[in-house]
């Protein structure tokens, strides 16, 4: 900044800082804040030198024991310079609301603030116009509304409110994909004075209508929607906790393939451009802000400074987020102690839940309760009630009753008894576990169970099968949980625990580096259960999934179980061509098992069948020695930004070009031209080499390279994987 900005506002805008951000400017302390997701802005201006000279300071401090996860550390979101007119929208100064939703019309309410940060009065004019925004290029199209130009005299140091409505005929709905169209609108805000405009100021929006039903679940513009949500932490993988729009892309792309159409941000804060992708790709979010209160779950956590800092924290979490759409419930918090400290907990949890509805009237408030019952008061607080594990019920199955910890009966029907009015829904469900790729038997005969060494777990691999019947010792399967979704069809819906395995938490392995808990690994790869609850979710896709792999030289003459999931009702086995019978799905049963199959080499084939039709059918071969190396990325043009990601899967495969399943080939990465490799990857939990490292093991097959070009440096790179013995593989990603 130089002399000529003097007479400006000159803000630093933080996206999130992990964490305990102070921050100087010339030696002049300005502010900070702890909350290591929050955002948060600083006035600088009255420390700016102008002479192009400013430094500013920001300490960050990451306490050891603080979180329970994986929280990264440093300034891991972007940071704004922000350079305005002294009068200008003021911070997060404009809330759109809309009501009496319908196709043909849609009232838009705006609250406005301006803020005048000089000393002398403004008279100054406001107009905000609406635009639809195009869904291809993000851009402002066609303007379909005006709100009336109004005039304000802010008097020096003066903030100001204007509150405004509008009708829009024919609006187009924003809802969730696949059945809805997130459509988007812009509302661009300009404040203009004698001397020209002053600020322009965009505020993304989306119009549609919320119905939160006791019986009925969430219904989106009057459509039951039942939300097949998954819970996300904030990292992504290899490449850490540092927000990049690209992986998150990706992560929420394979999360749709899956049929996922919600994600939790459990439990903090999201990014910003989470929020603009899941208004633009028609995901529904559950925003949720805290982990601990008072109490804690971790020496260092949040509960240090809840006393102080819940209410700026909240404030602006709820302020910074209820423009997007895509939200449809603020939580609290994430099962916190204060379930269990009756009216004491009751009454926090009622101050949390009444600043929400001060700062966003429009959408209910929850907290996500693993212990709470419908009888104890904490319940009764919030609009909407959320349940962890104990819906289908903790620990209540003969395989799970002998575990130390509590056992719940299915709490589905109680809540719903007491509280027949309030929408139920699955905040965490499942936490299965397992690892892709890796399968270890015997197989549990039962639909559910607990890992441990001689059920689904290996504590010296430091792996967990993927039959996807196993789980946390306060989980179940996904089978378990659908079936207890469907007798108890007024549940709105779930989250499963987790959609993809992240960085910390490798229940139940604590040697290891990231979780199981995803149906999709740390790398992107799906596992088994991806597509058991594919199956489910997108019930209209005609797949069939088989499982295991089918090479397992040490297995000949040996049972080895074959699971198959498919969207189809019915399903014939054939193992080398001869059938192993057709099997039709029973009532709550969500898989065909064939659990007396004998291993012999050869195929695998499955032909499944929907109301009596033939529907989807697939086929696995026993493959033979590694041969060959083969990449694909997901995107072979990207933008040279520095930013933008190509992901490249690499796969082992034998002569005939089938995968090698059990391949764990010592691969090398190299990227010549104008591409540079960031990290690399295979999903394995149990391996600690270093991100960056160019080497990477194959873990069942596979290996992740992930790419970027050089930030202003455009042309073309050849990506290549090597591994001895094996033909070397390549793929040519161009940036520009
Ligand atoms: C829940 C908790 C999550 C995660 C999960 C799996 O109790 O809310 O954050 O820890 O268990 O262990």
């Amino acid at each position: 900044m130089t002399s000529l900005d003097k007479g400006k506002s000159i803000y630093l805008d933080l996206d999130g800082a992990q964490s305990y951000a102070i921050v100087w400017l010339n030696g002049h302390l300005v502010g900070g804040w702890p909350y290591g997701y929050a955002r948060f802005r600083l006035d600088l201006t009255p420390y700016m030198k102008f002479d192009g000279e400013d430094q500013l300071a920001i300490r960050l401090d990451n306490p050891l024991d603080s979180s329970r996860w994986y929280p990264g550390g440093g300034i891991y979101r972007n940071v704004w310079l922000t350079k305005v007119e002294k009068v200008h929208v003021a911070q997060w100064g404009t809330y759109v609301t809309t009501e009496d939703v319908s196709e043909e019309s849609a009232k838009v309410n705006l609250a406005l603030q301006v803020e005048n940060k000089g000393n002398s009065s403004q008279q100054v004019q406001v107009v905000t116009e609406v635009y639809v925004v195009d869904s291809h290029t993000g851009e402002a199209g066609e303007k379909v509304a005006e709100f009336p130009q109004a005039t304000l005299n802010l008097a020096g140091a003066g903030k100001q409110q204007i509150n405004q409505s509008i009708t829009i005929q024919n609006p187009a709905l924003w809802g969730p994909l696949p059945s809805q169209t997130p459509n988007m609108y812009v509302a661009i805000t300009r404040i203009s004075s004698r001397n020209g405009t002053m600020d322009t100021y965009e505020t993304p929006f989306g119009i549609r209508s919320l119905t939160y039903s006791g019986d009925d679940g969430l219904l989106v513009n009057g459509e039951h929607i039942r939300i097949q949500g998954v819970n996300q932490h904030h990292d992504l993988g290899a490449i850490g906790a540092a927000f990049n729009v690209r992986a998150a892309t990706r992560q929420l792309e394979i999360l749709r393939e899956m049929g996922v159409n919600a994600i939790r941000t459990s439990h903090n804060p999201p990014a910003p451009e989470l929020l603009d992708l899941t208004d633009r790709m028609g995901f529904l979010v559950f925003d949720e802000i805290f982990d601990t209160w008072q109490h804690n779950k971790t020496a260092n956590d949040f509960h240090l400074i809840f006393d102080d800092w819940h209410e700026p924290d909240l404030r602006a979490f709820i302020r910074a987020d209820r423009n997007h759409p895509s939200i449809f419930v603020w939580s609290v918090g994430n099962e916190v102690a204060e379930q269990q400290t009756n009216e004491t907990g009751a009454a926090v949890a009622e101050m949390l839940r009444d600043i929400v509805h001060e700062e966003d009237p429009t959408r209910p408030v929850t907290a996500s309760m693993n212990s709470a019952k419908p009888y104890q008061p904490f319940p009764r607080v919030f609009d909407v009630l959320s349940l962890n594990y104990q819906g289908e019920g903790i620990r209540d199955t003969p395989a799970y009753s002998q575990l130390r910890g509590i056992a719940t009966p299915p709490q589905y029907p109680a809540f719903h008894s007491a509280f027949p009015g309030k929408m139920l829904m699955t905040s965490e469900s499942a936490a299965a576990l397992s690892t892709r790729g890796t399968y270890i038997f015997p197989v549990a005969n039962l639909t559910s169970a607990p890992v441990n060494d001689t059920s689904g777990g290996n504590s010296t691999s430091l792996q967990v099968s993927d039959y996807s019947l196993y789980s946390a010792d306060f989980g179940a399967s996904p089978d378990k949980v659908f079936s207890s979704q469907d007798r108890n069809p007024f549940v709105a819906g779930e989250f499963v625990w987790s959609g993809f395995d992240y960085l910390g938490e490798p229940t139940p392995y604590y040697d290891a580096r990231s979780s199981y808990f995803g149906p999709i690994d740390l790398a992107g790869f799906p596992k088994d259960r991806f597509y058991l609850y594919q199956a489910r979710w997108r019930s209209d896709l005609k797949m069939a999934h088989i499982l295991p792999h089918w090479t397992w030289p040490d297995r000949v003459g040996k049972v080895t179980p074959v699971h198959v999931f498919s969207s189809g009702d019915e399903a014939e086995l054939f193992v080398n061509g001869e059938s192993q019978g057709r099997k039709t799905k029973g009532e709550y049963e969500y898989r065909f098992r064939w659990d007396e199959v004998v291993y012999a080499p050869g195929e695998l084939h499955v032909v499944t069948y929907k109301n009596g039709t033939e529907w989807a059918d697939a086929t696995v071969k026993t493959a033979g020695p590694a041969a060959s190396l083969r990449l694909a990325a997901d995107r072979t043009s990207i933008t040279a930004d520095g930013d933008d990601l190509s992901f490249i899967t690499a796969v082992v495969l034998d002569a005939e070009g089938n995968v090698v399943p059990m391949a764990d080939n010592e691969i090398t990465f190299d990227v010549s031209g104008a591409g540079e490799l960031v990290a690399t990857d295979n999903g394995d939990p149990a391996d600690f080499t270093a991100f960056p490292s160019p080497q990477r093991k194959a873990f069942s097959g596979l290996a992740l390279a992930i790419v970027r070009g050089k930030a202003g440096a455009a042309g073309s790179m050849t990506v290549t994987a090597s591994a001895e013995g094996l033909e070397a593989g390549t793929v040519a990603v161009m940036a520009d």
